[in-house]
């Protein structure tokens, strides 16, 4: 009965999954969009890990040429867009490659739609409005979170005018997802940690909000299932190959999961609190699920239930009401044990700074489908409980 409803789902990308599968790059340039020249988009911490020569070996044995742009920056700037766009026309690019976490990916979605289309990206805030399809554009995420290698959104700063947005469109999907566990091996336990907790989220703010459909349902709920079993191991232990590729998995599914559906109150609130108290969206996300949860579990107790399961709780001698609350303690206990932040006040966020925050933060699209109705003041009640 309940799948009579309508739903869309646009599968727009391919991905390209393995343990290895980075070697085969040069090849998937070639088959893909028949590339020569490519623009390669990362920044300064991947060229010092080492990987970004490991993407340009494959491509040099390929006898693909290459231009190197690794000037982006955490929560990335239009600034940057813009000098990647010249870069790629100076050097006669025709693919871009873009390697590393969101900033990396979101940055080349951005340049990729911008060669192809006039003006400046903020002309392009929301959903839809780009015209024409974007350069063809490579993505090989180094973290286990964003999952901006499968999604339609990119996350565009402008420092110079305090602004932060989205720009969301099926033109700028990677057109190859390359998903590599080998290349999240180096990352940091507390970047593992807080880009962990950002993909359980969306799968988990996907899966309780107003527009889930069937398939996004199906992928949230195996998305959550692999970050329960396996973000600590990824986190303690983090050249463990199984739980890195399970948490690569977990957050490319929860990307494709939200790309219909959007998200929720704790993503609502992650761009001003990105933009103006400038706080890392990973962690802006880690310290606000637990009290967005607490939030929304009355408005969909069967759903935080089934999240109790995922997480492996025992529930069945339990009552709906306490099935759901044993869900929402699970994600907390998981947020606690990887050392996630928790609190705004680390940041510098004041009391005084809240209603602002929660104005911006009322204008997101995500305000629509979160699953309890929400009031400005229900925001700021929310950000309180992390001072
Ligand atoms: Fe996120």
């Amino acid at each position: 009965m309940k799948y009579q409803r309508h739903f869309a789902f646009e599968m727009p990308a391919k991905i390209e999954f393995g343990t290895g599968i980075v070697r085969r790059l040069g090849e998937i340039v070639q088959l893909t969009c028949g590339g020569a020249r490519a623009l390669v988009v990362t920044d300064r911490g991947i060229v010092e890990a080492g990987i970004a020569t490991k993407v340009t070996d494959v491509l040099d044995a390929k006898g693909i040429g290459h231009v190197l742009f690794a000037d982006v920056q955490p929560e990335p700037d239009a600034s940057g867009v813009e000098a990647a766009v010249e870069l790629y026309r100076s050097g006669n690019c025709d693919v871009i490659v873009a390697v590393g976490g969101g900033s990396a990916l979101d940055t080349g979605k951005a340049v990729s739609v911008m060669l192809t289309n006039p003006g400046h990206i903020r002309d392009y805030v929301g959903l839809a409005r780009i015209q024409t399809p974007g350069a063809p554009l490579i993505a090989l995420p180094t973290t286990a979170g964003t999952g901006s290698e499968a999604t339609i959104w990119s996350v565009i700063s402008e420092r110079a005018r305090g602004d932060k947005y989205g720009v969301g469109s099926a033109h700028m999907v990677p057109r190859v997802a390359i998903c590599d566990p080998e290349l999240t091996l180096t990352l940091p336990p507390r970047n593992t940690a807080v880009t962990g907790i950002d993909a359980l989220a969306h799968a988990l703010e996907s899966y309780v909000n107003k527009a889930t459909q069937p398939v996004s349902e199906a992928l949230s709920e195996r998305a959550m299932e692999m970050v329960a079993r396996s973000l600590r191991t990824a986190v303690f232990a983090g050249d463990n190959v199984a739980a890195r590729a399970d948490m690569l998995l977990a957050s490319t599914l929860a990307a494709m999961a939200f790309n219909p559906t959007r998200l929720g109150l704790a993503h609502a609130l992650a761009m001003p609190l990105g933009a103006h108290a400038k706080i890392p969206h990973a962690d802006v996300i880690s310290i606000l699920l637990p009290p967005v949860m607490r939030f929304n579990v009355s408005a969909n107790l069967p759903k935080f239930a089934r999240i109790a399961e995922l997480f492996g709780e025992q529930v069945s001698h339990l009552s709906l009401r306490q099935a759901a609350e044993a869900g929402v303690r699970a994600v907390e206990q998981l947020i606690e044990d990887v050392g996630a932040p928790r609190s705004l006040g680390l940041y510098g966020v004041e009391e005084r700074d809240l209603v602002f925050y929660a104005e911006e933060g009322m204008r997101s699209g995500n305000i629509a489908v979160n699953p309890r109705a929400t009031s400005q003041n229900d925001l700021v009640g929310i950000m309180q409980a992390c001072l």
